[in-house]
């Protein structure tokens, strides 16, 4: 079977090697991928980008794609899923390959509609608030006056979201009440046009991504991502500087919870929405200090970099999960499979990320990491004449497995210590807060 993975992060580097180790893959192609991807084997890059659905639509056609996984939030926001699904109707490899009726080609991301989840914070709360589902109280506005005296109302701490996908720049944790006032005139300046206003919850954050066909869902193991820039959680945000699973503040007990008080209410709502969601389905969780969960946002993708975490501990084949999902069989799937211990990701980043930072440094030290027994996830990489060049932010997720957390710290430091180029910058505590 041949798999089409759209995006050219982390997280589709590591959707492309766990689909490569199943036996029933023969190829992976990225739309369009990175250095990463270009240099595994088995794996094709298509230089193609994530919104040129049309384009992407003939690959899938070309290459005799049998299943197409949606990597970021964007194209999926966009409607790529229903784009491919109008477009590519083949009733024979359709059949054969277990798409959602056999009129179209399996996608594994949900459709425009499902993935409001995440691209309007707005609709997302409301399906929360029609769920029951615990999660911060809130309130939108599309102007400055109300937003503004709801604020006074409520005081600080607060949050100020802006509604719609703002790729980790959109939400301001305001400690004053001055403090979220600018933020509502900062974001509308910005061009944000509906904000929500919600409480601040106290607490831990973890990542639990679970899969669904729609009807049936399933957890993966719970992640917890380190968001800011600076050791010790200082400074500012990025998309992710490091991860690891699973999070032991995701008791089983607590998964539990997050399953029957989350992700199958989540579900439930999205059906009596006429909303056929086949993807994953992300849940970020505040922890409270007293053990309640409550969800701070979904998102309508697997996570980066939890990805490069939790799906190198998985060891049931990604792809019998993925094609479970489309073809909505997920209920007969046995339990999903893990290996033991613990995975630890350590992003190695370019030097003055998340500001302005210099592109076309060569990397070196890829294949002692590799040697070490490390997976390198490749993110903002390029091969430019036969070299590994940065192309990014965020280069690369060096990943270790070990025994436990501890042991996977062990491994991954030395790994990340033997790759260099220009201006590297990783942070060195990641999963420390969890020992
Ligand atoms: P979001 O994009 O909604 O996940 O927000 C980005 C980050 O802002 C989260 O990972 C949290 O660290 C923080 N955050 C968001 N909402 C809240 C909240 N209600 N209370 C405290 N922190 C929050
Ligand atoms: N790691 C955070 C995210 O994927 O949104």
């Amino acid at each position: 079977m041949k798999i089409l993975v759209v995006g050219n992060g982390g997280r589709e580097h590591t959707i492309a090697w766990s689909l490569l180790r199943s036996p029933n893959v023969e190829a992976v192609y990225c739309t369009p991928g990175n250095g990463g991807t270009a240099t595994m084997a088995n794996c094709f890059n298509l230089d193609i980008a994530v919104d040129d659905f049309q384009a992407i639509a003939k690959a899938v056609k070309e290459q005799d794609i049998s299943l197409v996984v949606v990597g970021p939030e964007l194209p999926l926001s966009l409607g790529i899923t229903d784009y491919l699904q109008q477009h590519n109707i083949d009733d024979e490899r359709g059949s054969r390959l277990g798409s959602i009726s056999n009129r179209r080609i399996a996608v594994f991301g949900p459709e425009q509609a499902g993935a409001q989840l995440e691209s309007s914070k707005s609709w997302a709360k409301d399906l929360m608030n029609e769920a029951q589902i615990p999660t911060a109280k809130s309130a939108t506005f599309t102007d400055a006056t109300s937003a503004k005296t709801y604020i006074q109302e409520q005081g600080a701490p607060i949050v100020v979201k802006a509604d719609s996908l703002a790729a980790g720049k959109g939400v301001i944790v305001a400690m004053t009440t001055e403090e979220a006032i600018a933020a509502v005139d900062s974001l509308l300046a910005q061009g944000f046009t509906t904000l929500v206003i919600e409480e601040f919850l106290a607490g831990e954050e973890a990542s639990v991504l679970a899969i669904t066909d729609g009807q049936t869902i399933r957890p993966l193991i719970p992640s917890q991502d380190h968001k800011r820039i600076g050791e010790g959680d200082t400074g500012k945000n990025t998309g992710g500087m490091g991860t690891y699973a699973p999070a032991p503040i995701v008791t089983p007990e607590l998964m539990e919870r997050v399953q029957k008080e989350v992700l199958e209410p989540t579900i439930a709502v999205l059906k009596r929405r006429g909303i056929n969601y086949r993807g994953v389905v992300y849940a970020g969780l505040m922890i409270s200090p007293t053990g309640e969960p409550k969800v701070l946002e979904f998102n309508c993708r697997f996570g980066d970099p939890e990805t490069q975490v939790v799906l190198p501990l998985l060891d049931t084949p990604l792809d019998e999960l993925l094609i479970a999902c489309t073809q909505q069989k997920l209920a007969q799937q046995p339990p999903i499979k893990w290996k033991s211990g613990s995975a630890v990701c350590v992003v190695a980043a370019s030097g003055g990320y998340p500001d302005a930072y210099e592109k076309g440094k060569a990397i070196a030290g890829i294949e002692s990491a590799t040697a070490q027994g490390a997976i390198v996830f490749h993110a903002g990489t390029t091969l430019k004449d036969g070299q590994l060049v940065t192309s990014g932010g965020r280069v690369l997720g060096i990943t270790a497995l070990g025994e436990n957390l501890q042991d996977a710290i062990a491994k991954v430091y030395p790994a990340v210590e033997s790759i260099s180029f220009e201006g590297m910058y990783y942070r060195r505590d990641i999963a420390h807060r969890a020992l």
